[in-house]
């Protein structure tokens, strides 16, 4: 039903000499919403930062668009059009709303990234109000905003996204969900970490990590 974008196959990780993940095989595909669940300590951060290769050591194939990527780095990884949001986002908090989306920008020339930056306010409105504030003072949504924002700024094929929704105030994870489904539509992947079901009911599918182990959900 989609074309594979994204082939793992046999992953295995470890921290020192725990192991964190154990023979996890997946596959997204393009404009496929997978979720990713699981408890706490279950893995699934581990399993996003393996992806991305910031993580943990890992064993295993990692295959993204026809090509091994196991052994890349993690900045040739987003190159290569894996972009990444994590838990803590990450943004410059110092730096206004445009700063943060400027510094992030790549793109083969500048009206291409100016071109861009105006997909991405059109995505999250919020933000054009919000353009010379340091994002050290907006709020928890706000923040998360900014953070895929920021991503998406670099034009990623597909996003990874560690619990996107957690500790943000209902009215924007709704407005969060609505923007994620719409880049969905236009053909992104997504790989969303959750522990609750804000993203699950609208997935294509569900997985289910149990200690470092993969399963689909029941
Ligand atoms: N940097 C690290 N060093 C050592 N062990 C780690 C590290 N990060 C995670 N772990 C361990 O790996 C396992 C999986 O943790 P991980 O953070 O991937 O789970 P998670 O599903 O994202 O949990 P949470 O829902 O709390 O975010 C846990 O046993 C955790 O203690
Ligand atoms: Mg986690």
């Amino acid at each position: 039903m989609f074309d594979t974008r994204l082939e793992v196959t046999h992953l295995n990780a470890w921290y020192g000499q725990a192991q964190a993940l154990f023979d996890v095989s997946l596959s997204v595909g393009a404009g496929e919403l997978l979720v990713l669940q699981g408890l706490n300590g279950a893995g699934k951060s581990s399993l996003l930062q393996a992806l991305i290769g910031i993580g943990p050591r890992v064993a295993g194939h990692i295959v993204w668009d026809g090509q091994r990527i196991d052994s890349w780095a993690a900045h040739r990884r987003a190159q290569a059009g894996l972009g990444f949001v994590a838990e803590d986002r990450r943004l410059f908090t110092g730096l206004s709303v445009r700063e943060n989306l400027w510094i992030a920008a790549r793109g083969p020339s500048k009206v291409a990234m100016a071109r861009q930056f105006d997909r991405v306010l059109a995505l999250f409105p919020v933000l054009g109000r919000l353009m010379d504030r340091p994002a050290s003072q907006m709020s928890g949504g706000e923040q998360q905003m900014l953070a895929i924002a920021r991503t998406l700024m670099s034009s990623p094929r597909m996003l990874l996204l560690d619990e996107p929704c957690e500790g943000i105030a209902p009215v924007l994870v709704q407005a969060l969900r609505e923007v994620l489904l719409q880049l969905r539509g236009e053909g992104l992947s997504l790989l969303v970490a959750e522990q609750n079901d804000i993203l699950a009911a609208h997935a294509d599918r569900v997985l289910v990590l149990t200690s470092g182990r993969l399963a689909p959900a029941a």
